[in-house]
């Protein structure tokens, strides 16, 4: 673990003690009764937890049922028709995920004897086996003290300890996994993922910040600061819009370049580019010109002469802004003025480096 990695929780060995019998104790009363709870068999759990991953507990206990009646063992898996395959997950969907069941079971027969590896990074080796899966396995299954943390156990962990990270970054999964790591009962780590699904499935439930009775109540620091329903912190997509741009790579007859700063409102403001300029719809014909002109136009630039090189070798740039996506075409032209509109300057092509530019403006610049 790397040192800046050091998530050690405020919670004292007698608290974390206290959780755990909190939670076993619910457990062991209302824990739901469900057909894979009667199994240590990997094979079967790994299917349970695959359906379980795209679909409510109650709908999979039928199509579970189904499938470990037709396909009992991983070698029926392995050698199973895609017909048969496709009748057992029709209503499921994700038909890849039973796909890539089949591909792990033709490894565990062909790497490892028919038989199921029997350790958490054993487990993530197969197709189709993510460390939710691995970490559910391997706790039921093997005893072994692994986070199986979806989406139910991030929100019941972010609410606990009243965690803001951004659920959906990497980094903050595994901040969660050390968090929880260390609550995890070493005893029964199996029950213990499990007690926490049920209870993110039954109690503390996405639209029941509030839960009443609240069987963790003791421990919940975001219940107790009246924060609860604002967790887990998921920042909606932001949905990044496309747009095609005009750069305008203008030389006058001594080589120089024009170049306009941002002004405020703008994309990189008080950077310096080529004049850009966006086509308004996607549909419309190539507008090389008329932005460029409206410019020295307004600019009453008298008698310049902008005429366009046609250039169609020179590949578009594509630049992402955090919500938007500019594919940006070089347009070149050559002009006989030295005349420049307000807020644009000629510049010599070695003094361009001397001005503050952008990213996007350093990639138009390559490839010139
Ligand atoms: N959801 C996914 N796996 C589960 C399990 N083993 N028990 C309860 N809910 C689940």
């Amino acid at each position: 673990m790397n040192s800046k990695d050091n998530f050690a929780i405020d919670w004292s060995t007698e608290k974390i003690e206290a959780f755990r019998k909190t939670l076993l104790d619910w457990y062991d009363l209302k824990k739901r009764d469900i057909p894979w709870r009667h199994t240590k068999n990997p094979y079967y759990i790994w299917i349970s937890e695959i359906m379980c991953q795209q679909t409510q507990v109650a709908t999979v206990v039928p199509y579970y049922e189904r499938f470990i009646q037709t396909l009992p063992q991983i070698e029926d898996l392995a050698q199973a028709d895609e017909e048969v395959l496709m009748s057992l997950w029709q209503g499921l969907g994700y038909y890849s995920r039973v796909r890539n069941m089949q591909v792990a079971a033709n490894q565990v027969l062909e790497d490892h004897n028919g038989e199921m590896p029997n350790t958490y990074e054993g487990l993530l080796k197969l197709k189709g086996i993510g460390p939710y899966t691995a970490a559910a396995i391997a706790s039921i299954c093997y005893d072994e003290v692994e986070p199986a943390i979806d989406g139910n156990l991030m929100r019941i962990v972010t609410r606990l300890f009243a965690l803001d990270d951004d659920i959906t970054k990497v980094s903050s999964k595994r901040k969660f996994r050390h968090i929880y790591k260390q609550i995890m009962d070493p005893d029964r780590p199996g029950d213990f993922n499990q007690a926490l699904m049920d209870m993110g499935a039954t109690v503390m439930t996405p639209s029941n910040p509030y839960p009443d009775p609240h069987p963790l109540i003791a421990f919940d620091k975001s219940y107790e600061l009246g924060t609860a329903h604002l967790y887990p912190n998921k920042p909606k997509k932001v949905k990044q819009t496309e747009h095609i741009i005009y750069a305008y790579v203008i030389t006058n007859n001594q080589g120089q370049l024009l170049l306009r700063q941002h002004e405020e409102g703008e994309l990189n403001t008080g950077l310096w580019h080529f004049p850009l300029a966006e086509q308004m719809s996607i549909q419309e014909e190539p507008d090389y010109g008329s932005a460029i002109t409206n410019w020295f136009n307004e600019a009453e630039i008298p008698d310049y002469s902008i005429q366009r090189i046609d250039n169609t070798d020179i590949p578009k740039v594509k630049h992402i802004f955090s919500h938007r996506i500019w594919h940006v075409e070089r347009v070149m032209m050559t002009t006989n003025t030295f005349q420049a509109p307000e807020g644009m300057a000629w510049v010599n092509p070695q003094n361009v480096k001397d001005y503050p530019i952008s990213t996007l403006q350093k990639k138009l610049l390559k490839g010139l």
